[in-house]
Parts: structure tokens; C-alpha cells; sequence
């Protein structure tokens, strides 16, 4: 898949265990960038697998988030929900640079921007 890396602000933004949700346009999805206790960033498409319950609003622990609507636990890393549910999100790209946070948006995402 093809990304184009979109500058989301600085890492200091979000707080540990803590989240942020972004819209980049009426067509495009929300995106949801989380910060872990650990300080590693990961970002989902802002919407639970099961109902689109919105992730961003969820508890982090670990590298998993659970839906603020009826709790199914969402890997950070991967999107897909921990048994015994059955569904996934879309992860995307992130990376750190000079303390900025750079998401990577499917070419389509971000045409809708
Ligand atoms: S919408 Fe997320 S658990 Fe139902």
C-alpha cells in the first residue's frame, strides 16, 4: 500500500495513555493516534471492528485499547480483536521525527484531505 506521511503534531501532544483523533477531510475516516504508558505511538482508523465505536475514547493498557461502547479489547499493533471477538480495524504507518508524530495515509485518505 502506498502511504503519503502526514505531520500530526508533536509527540508531547498526547499524553502517556492517551490518544488523540484526527479527520483529515467529510470523506476520509477518522484516524486515532494512541500513546501507550510505554511511549510507543500506534495509529488506527477511529473505528471498532464491531459497531465503529470510537477507539480514540477507549482505555489504553499495554499495546491494546477497549472500545469505550462495549469493551471488545483492540490490539494497537495489528487492529484485530482479542478473542473471543472476531473483527479488526485498519492499523497504519507511524513514525517520530524531530518529536513530531508522522502518520502514513492510504494515497486515497489523504487525496480526500
Ligand atoms: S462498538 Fe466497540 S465494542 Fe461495540
Amino acid at each position: 500500500m502506498s502511504v503519503i506521511w502526514r505531520n500530526v503534531g508533536p509527540l508531547a501532544g498526547i499524553p502517556l495513555r492517551g490518544a488523540r483523533r484526527l479527520c483529515f477531510g467529510h470523506r476520509s475516516q477518522p484516524i486515532a493516534v494512541f500513546r501507550t504508558g510505554a511511549d510507543q505511538i500506534f495509529a488506527l482508523i477511529d473505528e471498532c471492528p464491531h459497531k465503529k465505536g470510537p477507539l480514540s475514547e477507549g482505555l489504553i493498557s499495554g499495546e491494546t485499547v477497549t472500545c469505550p461502547l462495549h469493551n471488545w479489547t483492540i490490539d494497537l499493533g495489528t487492529g484485530l480483536a482479542q478473542a473471543p471477538d472476531i473483527g479488526a480495524t485498519q492499523p497504519l504507518p507511524v513514525r517520530i521525527e524531530n518529536g513530531d508524530i508522522l502518520v502514513g495515509l492510504p494515497e486515497a485518505q489523504s487525496a480526500a484531505a
